[in-house]
């Protein structure tokens, strides 16, 4: 049949390529995945661990866990410093984690990979140091009030050290980003856009990829603060364009204490360094020191060596089960919990986005969040209740605090059902 496009048995091409595909990716198999993770056969107060605060924090698989091991067993010396073999075995395991890293954000090169100690740390470097060398009185920079505390609080500080002035988009009731309003805060004064790419209180996925177009187009960079995406979807920086990246390792199931600030390599040579000490410098006298390349100018000090060998643990951990996979298995999580919980007399999710993450943010008529979060935990099921270091969203919908339900890779509806049971129990006790 050639050059109808058909098979013999009459199947358009496209159709079977893109059927083949399909076979290829196996189903997500989640009770499989849970198998990874020790502590979910764990018990809380006597009950199975339901563990529902991922956003916070994700538990780690026993891939990272040996990962980490493995360095203080039998690889573990000081990196970049020492000629004998251990050390340059662990250099270059190290470095291979930086080159994890640069692959798994498409970023052009490893010296526009650092290593921080966390998102907080990544925006505080820039801050500190692409703030203060290029931003000025009166200059502007554009934050969203989906906001971390952690791309606020660094913002005002550098605000109060060098007078820039802080513009806020809002957001709409769903929690959407108010594109047009955040195109009419774009001015000549504006120097920086930093904004979050997933809302961790509501679960908003922001238009990321039009708000960096709309920057760019009065050559405007931006940072994003890709914290609660990258456990939950394929990253690319070149395609996103964005200036600066940042990430945490704990939340990717990765350690705690290590996280990656990317950056083009010509904002990153153009800025001073953040911290001074060894390992950052090429020649020191007392008179003047001169600093070391990219990356290693941004990383003073001995830096968290086993927290960037289990980054790329985890790195290999998620890419193994595929981010595609994950994704519909946690959007599918999120709808079949987003319809239970509606079901509840005087639950009100705060967070509506058409495009949504895995997180489900809540209040109850009948019971304050911390009440629902306490009487929930002593059935086992660990949610998270407060203000999310996100206050200024809290204020947007009028709400001190909520209680919020994330998802990751490990759980199942069987959690969801378990919450949902728990807060009919919330219910009867303060009902
Ligand atoms: C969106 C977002 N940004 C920044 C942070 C700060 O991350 P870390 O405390 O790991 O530096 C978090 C942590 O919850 C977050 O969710």
């Amino acid at each position: 049949m050639a050059g109808t496009g058909l098979a013999d048995w009459g199947t358009p091409m496209t159709q079977l390529a893109s059927t083949m595909k399909t076979l290829q990716t196996p189903p997500f198999d989640v009770l499989r995945a849970r198998e990874d993770f020790p502590i979910l056969k764990t018990m809380a107060h006597g009950k199975p661990l339901v563990f529902l605060d991922s956003a916070a924090s994700a538990q780690k698989p026993r891939q990272v866990i040996e990962a980490v091991a493995h360095v203080y067993e039998a690889e573990y010396a000081n990196v970049h410093r020492g000629v004998y073999e251990l050390s340059e075995k662990t250099t270059a395991t190290f470095e291979n984690s930086r080159e994890k890293v640069r692959a798994f954000l498409n970023a052009r090169e490893n010296r526009e990979i650092i290593f921080v100690r966390g998102a907080t740390e990544g925006i505080n470097l820039v801050a500190q140091t692409y703030g203060r060398r290029f931003l000025k009185e009166g200059d502007e920079i554009i934050l969203s009030v989906l906001e971390h505390h952690s791309n606020i609080v660094p913002w005002q500080m550098l605000r109060d050290m060098t007078g820039v002035v802080l513009r806020v988009v809002p957001v709409n009731e769903a929690g959407e980003i108010e594109v047009e309003a955040y195109e009419k805060l774009l001015n000549t004064r504006t120097r920086l856009v930093a904004m979050t790419q997933i809302s961790n209180a509501i679960g908003t996925i922001t238009p990321i990829q039009k708000i960096i177009r709309l920057a760019h187009e009065k050559g405007i960079p931006v940072l994003v603060d890709g914290c609660q995406a990258v456990p939950h979807q394929k990253v690319d920086v070149q395609a996103l364009d964005c200036d600066f990246y940042v990430f945490s390792g704990h939340k990717l199931y990765g350690p705690s204490g290590i996280g990656v600030l990317y950056g083009k390599a010509e904002h990153l040579e153009a800025m001073p360094p953040y911290q001074g000490g060894g390992d950052m410098i090429r020649s020191v006298t007392f008179e003047k020191t001169d600093y070391g390349p990219l990356p290693h100018k941004f990383e003073a000090g001995t830096p968290h060596i086993a927290g960037a060998i289990g980054l790329s643990a985890a790195i290999d951990y998620v890419e193994a089960l595929g981010l595609s996979a994950i994704k519909a298995h946690e959007q599918s999580l999120l709808h079949y919990a987003t319809e239970r919980l509606s079901t509840i007399e005087g639950l009100r999710i705060i967070g509506t986005a058409a495009e949504k993450s895995s997180i489900l943010s809540f209040t109850l008529a009948a019971a304050h969040p911390h009440d629902m979060g306490t009487i929930l935990d002593g059935d086992g099921i660990a949610i998270r209740t407060g203000h999310h270091c996100a206050q200024p969203l809290m204020d947007r919908f009028g709400v001190p605090a909520t209680a919020r339900a994330s998802f990751g890779l490990y759980n199942t509806t069987k959690d969801a059902d378990a919450l949902v049971a728990g807060l009919h129990k919330v219910l009867e006790m303060f009902g």
